[in-house]
């Protein structure tokens, strides 16, 4: 039995060759869910699949899965995964990696000669970012059973489309009834992702080994105020919604800077002030906040010191607001027996190794509800992510997905 080698040459002309499907100039991508490019992209990774062998099912929401069969494809098979929509305006690796590294980690394995007993299978879980519908993990949810076939009815684009047209224009029909997977449908769940932040990279660390994932909280305020002309109503009279909507924003930044849990973060990503004309007063402002925290609880009171902070904020300047809390999850551990095998994998390679936090959210924070889970990081230049700059080496993916592929040969025999 050959050990297992990653093919790296191959696997970096996949990730550019997705690259190209992006909706923004290059280097920057953006694939947003059921767009033309979204579905384009999908049409590689099928056809990626189909070449090497595998063959691959969708669910009704497009969630994504390419299935190496085992000695006994009877077995609830390992399971690996990302993502591959992208925000606006980022980089080519996060979630990419994590699906295309995860079917070269099973090109790689059955290239071996080797044949594991469990089947494995990569899955490209649909919208993990929260870009189109306002909630991430979408695909993933869905498995979990963590969002309802309601729920995804009552989803809407900021264009207005609903979730089910937008669905059904893409060409995904079957009924949503039957997306949630079961415990046993995997026996162990692995991502491969870069680590979005600098700590790696400054440490000279190969490899994280990811314990835990965030607990995080998404929501969307409106508030509302009384527009106007700028020359004419005078400043005493005036109920300007960007200008509480500005307090606001500040007062959220020094809620998170003030916690004093150090993992403590909390961003105001849009701000969108309407009619935006220089010479009207905003009589709306649409904001979102995302928080988030390794400890739920921390989490939790961070959102009740936001909406305290934002009802006292409306009293004082007379306007009113609206929250939508379009998701609130808690934290998600990974399981003690994945990360000793992930540890043991990477010193077999000899890559240095360390256990450690993820900041960011994964679907892996969803599988945790189904089955034993845990991440596999690699670093990232200066920490950048969801911007065009992100940028992974081709040695640290090979690591990554040498680690991958023989975590993945570990679990399934
Ligand atoms: C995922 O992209 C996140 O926002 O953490
Ligand atoms: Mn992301
Ligand atoms: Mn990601």
């Amino acid at each position: 039995m050959s050990s297992i080698t990653i093919n790296c040459n191959r696997l970096m002309k996949d990730i550019e060759a997705l690259a190209a499907f992006s909706d923004m100039p290059a280097p920057a991508m953006c694939r947003i869910l059921y767009s033309k490019t979204d579905m384009a992209a999908r049409g590689m990774i099928k056809k990626l699949a189909e070449a090497a062998g595998f063959s691959w099912r969708e669910d009704a929401i497009g969630n994504l899965f390419i299935r190496m069969d085992g000695n006994n494809p009877q077995l609830p098979p390992v399971a690996t995964g990302s993502h591959t929509d992208a925000i606006p305006n980022s980089g080519k690796y996060d979630g990419v990696l994590g699906v295309l590294g995860g079917l070269e980690a099973m090109r790689a394995i059955k290239e071996s000669g080797r044949m594991p007993l469990r089947s494995l299978e990569t899955i490209m879980f649909t919208a993990e970012e929260p870009t189109r519908f306002g909630v991430g993990c979408i695909g993933s949810r869905a498995l979990a059973g963590a969002i309802s076939e309601t729920q995804l009815l009552q989803l809407q684009d900021l264009d207005g489309n609903a979730f089910e047209a937008v669905r059904a224009e893409a060409g995904f029909k079957a009924p949503l009834n039957h997306l949630p997977l079961g415990k046993n449908c995997y026996s162990h769940f692995v991502e491969l992702h870069i680590e979005q932040g600098p700590n790696l990279e400054a440490a000279g660390t190969q490899i994280g080994i990811v314990t835990a994932i965030p607990a995080s909280t998404t929501m969307q305020i409106c508030i509302t105020g009384e527009g106007g002309h700028a020359g004419t109503v005078m400043m005493p009279n005036r109920r300007d919604a960007l200008m509480a909507a500005a307090e606001f924003a500040l007062k959220v930044e020094a809620i998170a800077k003030d916690n004093t849990s150090s993992d403590a973060v909390a961003t105001i990503g849009k701000f969108e002030a309407f009619p935006s004309a220089s010479n009207s007063i905003p009589n709306e402002v649409i904001l979102t906040v995302d928080i988030r925290d390794r400890r739920s609880e921390v989490r939790d009171e961070m959102m009740a010191s936001i909406e305290a902070a934002l009802a006292g904020i409306c009293k004082e300047r007379k306007v009113t607001s609206k929250t939508v809390v379009f998701n609130c999850d808690p934290s998600a551990e990974s399981d003690e027996e994945i990360l000793s095998i992930v540890e043991a994998s990477a010193s077999q390679l000899g890559l240095s190794h360390t256990r450690m936090v993820s900041r960011a959210f994964h679907d892996t924070a969803f599988m945790a509800r189904l089955v034993p889970v845990a991440m596999i990081f690699i670093p990232c230049a200066n920490g950048y992510s969801h911007r065009p700059e992100e940028y992974a080496s081709p040695d640290d993916i090979e690591n990554g997905v040498a680690v991958l592929a023989n975590t993945m040969w570990e679990l399934a025999n």
